[in-house]
């Protein structure tokens, strides 16, 4: 049998472990990605590790998501973040420049490479045929300092396309039609590979769409072949000579397949509280919609954005909608701007934001209080738009855009009728901008080592865990249920987002919004466990999901499963992550139940460790579902630790 693409990207990163599906392979990494509300604490990392440059291809560090400077401690952080990447040899994307993944794609991403990207949504990158895995920004230091990685290796799940979408029905879609069958947890472990007639009739945006929310299944990246539109897409961005042709073999073998027609699929929406909530948007009951925000980086390439213009064009956003627009790169905005389209939207009264993920973070246009809010992002989790009781729905820019006009769901189609064929003829330019002038490329060696990283006060130290004991004799400080969300972990926000350096501050917002006493019940009781249920710490790859807890004396998250990048960002910061053996025993545990684990050192290689509930009298099993090296991480105390210790060693 021949090989899947991404068994061959694979393999030329091969350095040790295992190609079983499932078993821990050690990988290259080519490059890194990191953004300015999760960084801070990669570079702090960084900089304990004690190198003194990073040893990477290239590592790009992007000031993307929060460019409103309410006080300080934005600035702090960016200006922390330009210092730091001066004096390690990475880049730096200015604010303004674009959201990292669709600036990294178009500027420094090639067929066939690996990068790591401490975010969850880094796999956009696969729609130019590399593999590109979202982690926590831990993992992000460790790459930089070139150790290979280890990932566990992924099941490759064939997807074949075919046929065309029809006008009106977006990329946006398929997606959806994904998410609607595989649900947010059925992709853990896989990759998604997109083949077939349909899959190469689809632009590099476009593909984007689809593998930027692949995220949204709990995969570790999807990835499409590098082929005609690719080098059609690096030849726009000036970069024909990164292309090489890289496809599966015809017989390429795959554990699974998924077929899609995609002149089947009719405009959807994601409804709240979870993406995978996919209904036909005709089936929507129509009620008044409060909010239309047409961004972020998973929908607004050119054509996204020009067919939304065209579904404007002539009309009017609807009186009781607030409709607004962000656009994930500049030179997308130029290349509206220079043909038209941005006029069209301004005309029709859309306000246009900054280039910046913003809202998409809750960074700025919160809804109403029990406000409808149509979204082109890819999440709609309670709270995600910065009100818990806002309803978020997930829909195409086509469709937003026809829903601000209506000011209630609605297609391209109900706007345009017949006439929804013209948005067929909407092609990406030929060509698009390539001033690089708001990237800052790496100092020569000599140079950077005189650079001084500046700390403003709100860069606080990296709190490091404690190494773990044989004894543990523990209340329970919270019982969550299923799909628990690194959002309602750690709330987005501007407010939030930016004391994401200053853990003492932010660690008292732990779980705020879930359960407002947490943060101050887990301190009181000192040390503690939290049990979950289903898809612990699904969403974001956000490591303060687990740093918090962490700081509050956190020791193990026992849950019935937890989401992939979180696990690793809980192992990477010193918390025990554990699953039940049996989840009946999820009902039996009451929140401050006092659990006990004896001999837990001695436990913890064997990957099965036995817990006692003194409050309720009974034992139970949990299974660790970690891998070797994750085992070795989990008794040194966390990653920091670790990796100080091998490369000291
Ligand atoms: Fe930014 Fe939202 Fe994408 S926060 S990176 S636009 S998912």
């Amino acid at each position: 049998m021949g090989k899947s693409l991404t068994r061959k990207i694979i393999e030329s990163h091969y350095v040790s472990g295992s190609m079983i599906p499932g078993e821990e392979v050690f990988l290259y990494i080519d490059q890194t990605l990191t953004h300015d509300i999760n960084a801070v604490m990669t570079y702090l990392a960084f900089e304990a590790i004690g190198l003194d440059r990073v040893r990477t291809e290239c590592s790009v560090s992007y000031l993307d998501h929060n460019l409103l400077y309410v006080d300080h401690k934005t600035p702090d952080d960016h200006i922390y973040l330009q210092s730091a990447a001066r004096r390690y040899g990475v880049y730096v994307s200015r604010p303004g420049n674009g959201i990292c993944h669709a600036v990294h794609v178009a500027r420094f991403g090639a067929p066939g490479k690996i990068s790591m990207g401490g975010d969850s949504h880094t796999p956009h990158g696969g729609a130019i045929g590399m593999l590109c895995i979202g982690v926590g920004g831990m993992d992000v230091a460790t790459a930089m300092t070139g150790v290979p990685m280890r990932l566990k290796m992924p099941r490759v799940v064939n997807v074949v396309l075919h046929g065309r979408l029809r006008p009106g029905v977006n990329a946006k879609e398929i997606i959806l039609e994904m998410l609607r069958r595989v649900t947010i947890k059925g992709g853990l472990g896989n990759v998604y590979e997109y083949t077939g007639d349909g899959a190469a009739a689809l632009e590099v945006p476009e593909r984007a769409t689809i593998t930027n929310m692949g995220a949204e299944m709990g995969a570790t990246t999807s990835i499409f072949p590098s082929d005609d539109a690719v080098r059609r897409f690096l030849r726009a961005q000036g970069r024909e000579t990164d292309y090489r042709e890289l496809l599966p073999d015809e017989n390429a073998e795959y554990d699974e397949q998924i077929v899609i027609n995609l002149d089947q699929l009719e405009p959807l929406a994601a409804c709240p509280h979870q993406p995978d909530n996919v209904k036909p948007l005709r089936e929507v009951e129509k009620k008044p919609v409060q909010q239309v925000f047409i961004g972020s980086c998973t929908n607004t390439s050119y054509a996204d954005v020009a067919k939304a213009a065209l579904v404007l064009q002539g009309r009017h956003v609807n009186e009781t909608v607030s409709c607004t627009c962000a656009i994930a790169s500049r030179q997308t905005y130029k290349a509206l701007m220079h043909d038209g389209y941005i006029d069209m939207l301004m005309d029709a009264g859309l306000r246009m934001l900054e280039i910046a993920c913003g809202p998409c973070c809750a960074i700025g246009q919160t809804p109403a209080t029990e406000g409808i809010a149509v979204r082109t992002s890819n999440r709609n989790f309670k709270g995600r738009a910065g009100n818990p009781n806002a309803k978020i729905y997930l829909v195409s820019p086509e469709s937003a855009a026809a829903t601000a006009v209506m000011g209630t769901f609605a297609s391209a189609e109900d706007i345009l009728g017949a006439n929804v064929a013209k948005l067929a003829g909407i092609r990406e330019p030929e060509g698009y901008d390539q001033n690089d002038n708001m990237l800052i490329a790496p100092l020569p060696e000599e140079e950077a080592a005189q650079v001084e990283i500046v700390r403003g006060p709100n860069i606080r130290p990296l709190p490091v865990p404690e190494v773990p004991e044989q004894e543990l004799h523990v209340p329970v400080s919270l019982k969550a249920g299923d799909n628990v969300s690194t959002d309602d972990i750690t709330p987005a926000s501007a407010e939030f987002s930016s004391m994401r350096s200053n853990i003492p501050m932010m660690s008292k917002f732990c779980y705020h919004r879930y359960d407002p006493e947490f943060a101050e019940r887990a301190k009181a009781m000192g040390r503690s466990i939290i049990v979950g249920g289903e898809n612990y710490g699904q969403g974001s790859s956000r490591e303060h999901a687990a740093i918090n807890p962490m700081y509050l004396g956190v020791k193990c998250v026992i849950a019935k499963s937890i989401a992939r990048i979180h696990k690793g960002n809980l192992v990477n910061h010193g918390i025990i992550p554990m699953l039940f053996e049996d989840s009946a025993d999820y009902e039996r545990i009451c929140q401050e139940d006092i659990l006990e684990i004896h001999h837990l050192l001695d436990q913890i290689p064997e990957k099965r460790v036995i817990v006692h509930d003194v409050t309720q009298g009974f034992d139970f099993t949990v299974r660790l579902d970690l891998s070797e090296n994750e085992i070795e991480v989990v008794l040194s105390g966390g990653q920091l630790r670790f990796l100080k210790k091998q490369l000291d060693g």
